[in-house]
């Protein structure tokens, strides 16, 4: 029996996408570099579905039918080279390799070269959903060339999670890392989101003392409405959640520093070559960092004054709070959208949001009923240059943004941190201010470097003789 796909990798993410593809009808030839590993899937999970079990990447590679499809599911990073290298000597021209980790795109972009070379595909696939999404249904964001999809996407789509419409949560995304870099941007959104539910949690227990318990259940209530996501739903659970040891709320006892595995990282580090401002997005991973900060937070507490105000917490602040949450969490989805929008230049990818937006409706980790809404919003040729200005989204970030000040402000004089919720309001804020003071900045820049500036009242580049009479010379902008 030929099977359809390889797995290599057999660790929880490349198992339950195995077992996913068995259970969907395919015949899954499994290998891990230890042998064990592929036996005690196959004693445990062997009854869901055709397995074939092999031993060695060129018994993988035996065992599958042409062109090849092996799905690599090892450690982002040299981990994936040398399984590659290994695998591509066994390989013949059409043969697709996979990669289902969360891989750098640029290091996508360098394998599918190589690979193309040689006349293999390397498709990059982002997977969402964590472990339990990769057994009933991922989103799927899968790279590469046009033509792997046509071998690929049928299998894919099969595995994927479902919208409501019965659409799968997968679609040719664009060649080479172009599905890496939409997941590791799906991450930045996800560090963003997580971030501000973390500055909801700590303003209602510590401007409203509302205990974790009882916050539960306000996180339960806000999933009913617009803030309905994975996210809010499984902050309940966690919230609700006691230790057993201590009989103490689960967040009182679990260490305050917030760990990262670099794909938040990546985006801030990708925007920042883009030009794109994620600010909310990058004030996430910062807070991550500062959380891990032990020493540095020791003495602060013991140094740096507060003088926090004695300020009255506003009434309806829970309300407050619930629409500053919303209004933060959607600057956090405009600036990754519009990260996509420079990144789809800068790379020649044709990206379509509204079939991106539409691919993260289920399945993965940032999942939330206002997806419909932002694939809504890029539908037709009514592409809005930024997500903000979609008529359904003006409307609906306008109506928060009393609340949203009265939120950032109460903070504030509480001394708060409100870092994600604070920089959105000040990203909504510099989107529409008339008068930025960039302009100062020019100033300052022509003065100190010949920098020039363009004028308000005209064309050209212009130079102040800042050293000399003060006078304005045409100048052409080198710098
Ligand atoms: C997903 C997640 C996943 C990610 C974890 C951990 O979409 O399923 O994004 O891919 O690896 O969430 O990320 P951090 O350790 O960086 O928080």
């Amino acid at each position: 029996m030929s099977a359809q796909i390889g797995v290599t990798g057999l660790a929880v993410m490349g198992a339950n996408l195995a077992r996913n593809l068995a259970r969907n009808g395919y015949t899954v030839a499994l290998h891990n570099r230890s042998v064990a590993k592929t036996d005690a899937l196959l004693a445990k999970h062997g009854d869901e579905g055709d397995f074939v079990r092999t031993e060695t990447l060129r018994e993988l590679v035996d065992a599958l039918e042409k062109p090849r499809r092996v799905l690599i599911m090892v450690k982002a990073g040299a981990p994936v080279d040398a399984v590659v290298d290994q695998l591509v000597p066994l390989l013949e021209e059409g043969d697709i390799v996979i990669d289902g980790g969360n891989s750098h795109y640029q290091d996508t972009r360098r394998r599918e070269a190589a690979l193309a070379e040689k006349g293999l595909h390397f498709v990059g696939v982002g997977v969402s959903g964590g472990e339990e999404g990769a057994l009933n249904g991922p989103s799927i964001m899968p790279g590469g060339s046009k033509e792997s999809y046509d071998a690929l996407g049928p299998l894919l789509e099969k595995i994927s999670a479902k919208a409501d419409d019965g659409a799968p949560c997968c679609a040719w995304i664009g060649t080479d890392g172009a599905g890496h870099f939409v997941k590791m941007v799906h991450n930045g959104i996800e560090y963003a989101d997580m971030q501000v539910i973390g500055e909801a949690y700590d303003l209602l227990r510590s401007a409203s003392g509302i205990e974790p318990a009882e916050q539960a259940g306000i996180f339960e209530e806000w999933n009913k409405g617009e803030l309905s996501s994975f996210l809010i739903e499984i902050t309940a659970e966690v919230l609700k959640h006691v230790d057993a040891k201590t009989g103490k709320p689960f967040v009182d006892v679990v260490v305050d520093a917030a760990g990262q595995k670099g794909t938040g990282r990546w985006t801030v580090q990708s925007a920042l070559d883009l030009g794109s401002p994620v600010s909310g997005i990058a004030e996430s991973v910062f807070a991550r960092g500062i959380s891990s900060q032990a020493a540095q937070r020791a003495i602060a507490q013991e140094t740096l004054a507060g003088h926090e105000a004695e300020v009255a917490v506003p009434e309806n602040f829970v309300e407050d709070v619930r629409q500053a949450l919303y209004a933060s969490k959607l600057v956090s989805y405009a600036q990754g959208l519009d990260m996509l929008g420079a990144a789809g230049k800068e790379y020649g990818w044709d990206l379509k949001l509204d079939e991106i937006a539409s691919l993260w409706r289920e399945g993965c980790i940032i999942r939330a009923a206002l997806l419909k809404d932002i694939m809504a919003a890029y539908k037709g040729d009514s592409r809005p240059a930024n997500l903000l200005f979609a008529p359904a989204f003006v409307e609906s970030i306008g109506r928060a943004v009393p609340a949203w000040r009265r939120v950032v402000a109460t903070a504030v004089q509480l001394g708060i941190p409100v870092p994600v919720f604070s920089s959105s309001l000040a990203y909504y804020d510099a989107l529409r201010r008339k008068r930025l003071p960039a302009a100062v900045i020019q100033g300052q820049r022509d003065l100190f470097g010949a920098h020039t500036y363009q004028r308000v009242d005209g064309e050209g580049t212009f130079h102040t003789l800042w050293g000399e009479d003060h006078s304005e010379i045409s100048a052409v902008d080198t710098h």
